[in-house]
């Protein structure tokens, strides 16, 4: 089970700048019983770990004889898969057989490069939208689309679908031309997806047990709403991290895993928090980070620059792989001392320092620790995160499942593209070009 150690945010640790413990378990206690209530349907994403998997895995098997297989899909459509991916099967694409793809950013440069790459009749086009109407996501099917059927190949046998189980033009599009298609269930948005076929697809593509996956998850699920805090560590963490909002004025979340396998993971959840709670003037600013990486980089930062951040630390117990630095040159202290540890040893003890170092400047941190990452434990992350964000909403009083604040950007770009309807916006566009700029 994953544990969350809060030591450095305390007051005894880290003084006026700390938190007391009677405090962090009251907002705990408000948090379980905010959840209890189940205030938004949308937490059906508790449930996922209980879900039939049998169509993912019975497409999965025939999808597992293509060479490539392409994700389309942006935010909680690419960011889960792109998690699984790097986690849990580095290098893919140099190691193993199936060679994955994911193309979120209409970047029309990367476009090219997978084209290049690829080998279209052996490639399968997985298109991962929700709402089946996400611009990116759609432009980028269309000109796959096109391919296919100028090569004369059968789309039924190039695409599968991944979207709203009930409606959606991905929906229709399958229903008229036979595509296999997964749901997704109609209460679970986006970024809180992964655990649905979203993610699972692909995972099996790559080997891993979606069955291992939703097992760690369910044990998360299983705690989301047991009052006893001591089995309920996600209530203590959104508790923590509302309170350090609220009472320090602590308002960027830097999230630091010590691992290249969880970098991704970063950016997921800072996608995660961001979106969720980042409305009506509340929310705090996630920042994916890395260690050991950004101690080189941005340490310096929450070391002594502005009094406004929370560290929150992923250390992995067991990295799995037990290299030992060579012994050799012993008469240079400055390699000498490395030589009979382990890299494991290395990175976790700079883990360690890192996180002392912050606790002697009174630099509120927290850790979570993984025994090791597998499909479980990262089946036990996403639902953790997942969890700890729709509480933390319920704290801040906000609905952690809309996102009204990317709307307008959206409306913009289809009027300025000539989506009917959007008429008024691509006026508007069309005046914003025309005003004076002051540049040099
Ligand atoms: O969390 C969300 O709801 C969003 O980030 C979506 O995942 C993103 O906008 C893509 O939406 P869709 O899956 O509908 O294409």
């Amino acid at each position: 089970m994953i544990r969350l150690d809060f030591s450095n945010i305390l007051t005894e640790e880290i003084g006026h700048n700390g938190l007391s413990l009677i405090e962090i378990e009251n907002e705990a206690k408000k948090s379980i019983s905010l959840l209890s209530k189940k205030p938004y349907k949308e937490l059906d994403f508790i449930n996922l770990p209980f879900q039939d998997i049998s169509q993912i895995k019975e497409l999965a098997k025939k999808a597992r004889d293509y060479e490539y297989f392409i994700v389309l899909g942006i935010g909680g459509s690419a960011l889960g898969p792109r998690v699984l991916l790097e986690a849990l099967s580095p290098f893919n694409n140099l190691r193993k057989k199936n060679r994955v793809f994911i193309y979120d950013n209409v970047d029309p440069a990367t476009f090219k490069y997978i084209i290049e790459i690829i080998d279209l009749k052996k490639t399968l086009i997985n298109v991962i939208s929700k709402s089946g109407s996400t611009a990116e996501t759609l432009a980028s099917f269309l000109l796959f689309w096109r391919m296919i059927r100028d090569r004369k190949l059968d789309v039924r046998q190039h695409f599968i679908f991944t979207t709203d189980s009930e409606k959606g033009n991905l929906k229709m599009i399958a229903e008229e031309y036979e595509i296999p298609s997964l749901g997704i269930p109609k209460n679970v948005v986006g970024r809180y997806s992964v655990l649905t076929p979203v993610g699972l697809l692909l995972a099996e593509i790559i080997g891993i047990k979606s069955e291992e996956l939703l097992e760690g998850a369910k044990e998360i699920s299983e705690r989301a709403y047991r009052e006893n805090l001591n089995e309920n560590p996600m209530a203590y963490l959104a508790s923590c991290l509302y309170l350090m909002d609220k009472l320090k004025n602590r308002k960027v979340l830097v999230f630091l895993p010590y691992s290249d396998r969880l970098k991704t993971m970063s950016e997921w959840f800072c996608q995660l928090w961001a979106e969720s709670l980042g409305k009506e003037g509340k929310g705090t600013t996630p920042y994916p980070s890395l260690g050991t990486t950004d101690q080189h980089s941005q340490l310096q930062l929450w070391m002594e620059g502005p009094e406004d951040k929370v560290i929150l630390f992923v250390s992995v117990d067991n990295h799995g792989f037990q290299e030992e630095i060579p012994q050799e040159f012993h008469d240079i202290e400055g390699l000498r001392y490395l030589g009979g540890h382990t890299l494991e040893e290395l990175i976790n003890t700079e883990q360690l320092a890192t996180e002392m170092a912050l606790r002697m400047n009174k630099k509120p941190n927290m850790k979570i620790i993984i025994p090791k990452i597998d499909s479980f434990t990262i089946g036990q992350l996403f639902q953790f995160f997942q969890v700890t964000t729709a509480m933390a909403g319920l704290l801040y009083g906000v609905n952690p499942f809309n996102q009204p604040g990317v709307e307008l950007g959206k409306r913009l770009t289809y009027g300025a593209m000539g989506k009917r309807g959007f008429e008024t916006e691509g006026e508007e566009v069309k005046n914003y070009l025309k005003r004076e700029r002051y540049m040099i």
